[in-house]
């Protein structure tokens, strides 16, 4: 009976872990890309109760960026083989209206059941898909070998110190050396190559970035926070939709990009 048992269970643990490989997330993610190149949603396999959020507003898929077709110029993905979930940063410069696109999705038994994404333009915060496009192609995002892989909750920790140091003065963050941050097009790196220029300075006022999205990939230290912003927008007291995403190394944080939407041109600052 106990064998048997045993072997029932190995049985479930090998569907449970089948029904998320990295393999199958890598392939949902070239769906993602080539569904949103062709603005055909068909490309990709959702679940018939799909729930779409594009900027924090809820709509249908056909109604979705996903359903335009968009020139893409690079992108970078991350894949969670715990949360079943993905990330995916896509650079739309040379796109008829130049965009930058997050999305993060979510699954069961190998069907997307969430999407979520940022799509931002021209007049959201620090806007430039060309500078964007520029410096998110130099950086450096390898596989890091399995001994040096940061955990789960250590590259978790290291972008909530990030966001949460804004308003607290007492939270440590871990930069590294070097750290550099592309926030809309705006990119840090290139007036100090070599150190730190990602550290934030405390805000004037108190607020609390809420409602934290995560994806995590330790293969390449890649962490994802979509989260609702408070105090950028004055339109938007209880946040505006905002991703940021990190690579971690060796647990000191090395890349932060940051896509934010503005109601106003530029949050209206
Ligand atoms: C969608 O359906 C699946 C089963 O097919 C279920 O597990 C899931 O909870 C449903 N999601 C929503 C948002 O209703
Ligand atoms: C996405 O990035 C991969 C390399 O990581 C590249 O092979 C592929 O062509 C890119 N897709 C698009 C549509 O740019
Ligand atoms: C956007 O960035 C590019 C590349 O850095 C730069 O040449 C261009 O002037 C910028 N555009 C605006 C509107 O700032
Ligand atoms: C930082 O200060 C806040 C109060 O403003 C406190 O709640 C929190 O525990 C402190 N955190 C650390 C890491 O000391
Ligand atoms: C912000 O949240 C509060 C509390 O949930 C709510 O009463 C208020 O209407 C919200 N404001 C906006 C602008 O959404």
């Amino acid at each position: 009976m106990k064998s048997l048992g045993l072997v029932a269970l190995a049985g479930l643990a090998s569907q449970a872990s089948a029904a998320c490989t990295r393999a199958m997330l890598e392939e949902a993610t070239s769906a993602y890309i080539k569904a949103q190149a062709a603005g055909d949603t068909k490309l990709l396999s959702l679940a018939s109760n799909v729930s779409y959020l594009e900027n924090d507003v809820s709509m249908p898929v056909s109604k979705s960026i996903l359903s335009q077709p968009i020139t893409i110029d690079f992108n970078r993905s991350l894949h969670d083989t715990t949360q079943c979930a993905t990330f995916t940063e896509l650079s739309a410069a040379t796109n008829k209206i130049p965009m930058v696109i997050n999305a993060r999705m979510l699954f069961t038994d190998d069907k997307v059941t969430t999407i979520q994404t940022l799509v931002a333009d021209a007049g959201d915060w620090v806007f430039n898909a060309t500078a964007q496009l520029k410096w998110t192609k130099q950086e450096s995002w390898p596989t890091i070998p399995s001994a040096k892989q940061d955990s789960r909750a250590v590259i978790q920790a290291a972008g909530d110190a990030y966001l949460t140091s804004w308003t607290k003065a007492n939270v440590s963050v871990p930069y590294g050396t070097p750290c550099a941050r592309l926030e809309g097009g705006m990119y840090t790196g290139d007036r100090s190559p070599t150190t730190n220029t990602c550290t934030m300075p405390l805000f004037p006022e108190p607020f609390t970035i809420g409602n934290r999205r995560y994806v995590i990939d330790e293969e390449v230290g890649g962490l994802s926070i979509f989260n609702d912003f408070p105090f950028i927008d004055k339109t938007k007291p209880n946040g505006t939709a905002s991703g940021n995403f990190f690579r971690v190394e060796g647990g000191k944080i090395r890349y932060i990009h940051e896509t934010t939407i503005c109601v106003a041109k530029n949050c209206g600052r």
